[in-house]
């Protein structure tokens, strides 16, 4: 057992029971709130999430009405929030949960991680925090603060380091509290010992322990390999509109945004000339065609430089895959991407 880790627990929970945020996923830790989050905060940050939480607890607020909601509207309550497989899952995961388990969600790890969508680390935070069992859940702030505190150069993307890091931060488990442990190291790395930028040293519970401090290295750690510049996909997106109507596409089943609702474009920069030829060889009956503006996407493994044109042409029907909806239906029933959330904003519709 690690010399360093082992004196962590009393000052990290004494830390914890004065500087934690109120979370509403920590006031009221049942199962069902603690997975939800967990998947929320996956791959958002904890600001961000909190309206999200607030609002599918009062849509969706157990199990069963999560394992029976329509996409549609399942879609909508993610909006934004980006990685929609999440949601999908959650509510595949939901349907099991009520087939195979009568509603309740199982208590060791082993069953947890069966479900979809739930990981070691997800399995971990709920097996812990809802059910009070001594397991960690070890995720990037985990690795970040342990790392350092060891002054480990290891490479914590590698799967076996991991596993050794997680295997340490197990056996320093306080029985008594195991859920506040393991959010106690999640909350040091995302208030005190910061990612980006400096680390807060002087601020932290651990700073006489961690040895990346003594050492002046802990803002190096830890070390991961480079990442992998994102493919960059120039697109031309087209806003129509027509008697006061938006066309709107659902996006094949498989790939980026699966299934997700957008406004119609294609690959490639089209100048203005080139959009409205492309239009008319189309069919599309251009009344007036205009800029309406560029925004750049950043997905975590494609970016999307995007020129938009706003269209007012006369109706057409919309083909298999496309709906035209009016303004309020974009804003209450239609799932739009943050990535074309400028364009939506931008938009001038005239009656
Ligand atoms: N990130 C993921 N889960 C968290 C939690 N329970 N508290 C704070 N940050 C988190």
């Amino acid at each position: 057992m690690s010399e360093i880790l082992n004196q962590i627990p009393g000052p990290l929970l004494q830390w914890y029971d004065s500087r934690a945020r109120v979370l509403p996923w920590r006031s009221q830790p049942t199962p069902y709130r603690v997975w939800v989050s967990e998947i929320m905060l996956q791959q958002t940050r904890v600001e961000a999430a909190l309206p999200y939480f607030d609002r599918f607890m009062a849509v969706l607020p157990d199990i069963a009405a999560l394992a029976q909601a329509p996409e549609t509207q399942l879609l909508k309550l993610w909006e934004g929030l980006g990685y929609y497989s999440r949601v999908r899952n959650l509510q595949k995961a939901a349907r099991q949960v009520m087939e195979q388990w009568g509603g309740m969600l199982p208590q060791k790890l082993e069953d947890l991680m069966a479900l979809p969508g739930i990981g070691e680390y997800s399995a971990g935070a709920i097996a812990s925090i809802a059910y009070g069992q001594r397991v960690p859940a070890v995720d990037g702030n985990v690795l970040r603060v342990v790392s350092r505190l060891l002054a480990s150069r290891e490479n914590v993307m590698d799967p076996k380091v991991k596993r050794q890091l997680r295997q340490q931060v197990w056996d320093i488990i306080p029985a008594q509290r195991p859920g506040d442990f393991n959010q106690s190291l999640m909350e040091l790395g995302a208030l005190v010992c910061l990612p980006n930028g400096k680390p807060l040293c002087s601020g932290c519970p651990l700073e006489n322990l961690c040895l990346g401090n003594r050492l002046a290295i802990a803002q190096e750690l830890p070390v991961k390999p480079p990442k992998k510049a994102r493919r960059v996909v120039p697109r031309t997106v087209f806003v129509l509109c027509s008697q006061g109507r938006l066309l709107l596409h659902r996006r094949p089943s498989r790939g980026l945004l699966a299934s997700l609702w957008e406004f119609p474009g294609q690959d490639g920069h089209l100048s203005l000339e080139q959009a409205a030829e492309t239009l008319a060889q189309a069919g599309i009956q251009v009344s007036s065609i205009a800029s309406l503006g560029e925004h750049t996407h950043i997905f975590s493994h494609v970016e999307w430089p995007m020129v938009c044109y706003q269209v007012e042409c006369l109706p057409f029907p919309a083909a298999e895959d496309y709906v035209w909806c009016t303004p309020q239906q974009l804003q209450e029933q239609y799932a739009l991407p943050s990535a074309f959330r400028p364009f939506a904003q931008w938009l001038r519709l005239t009656p």
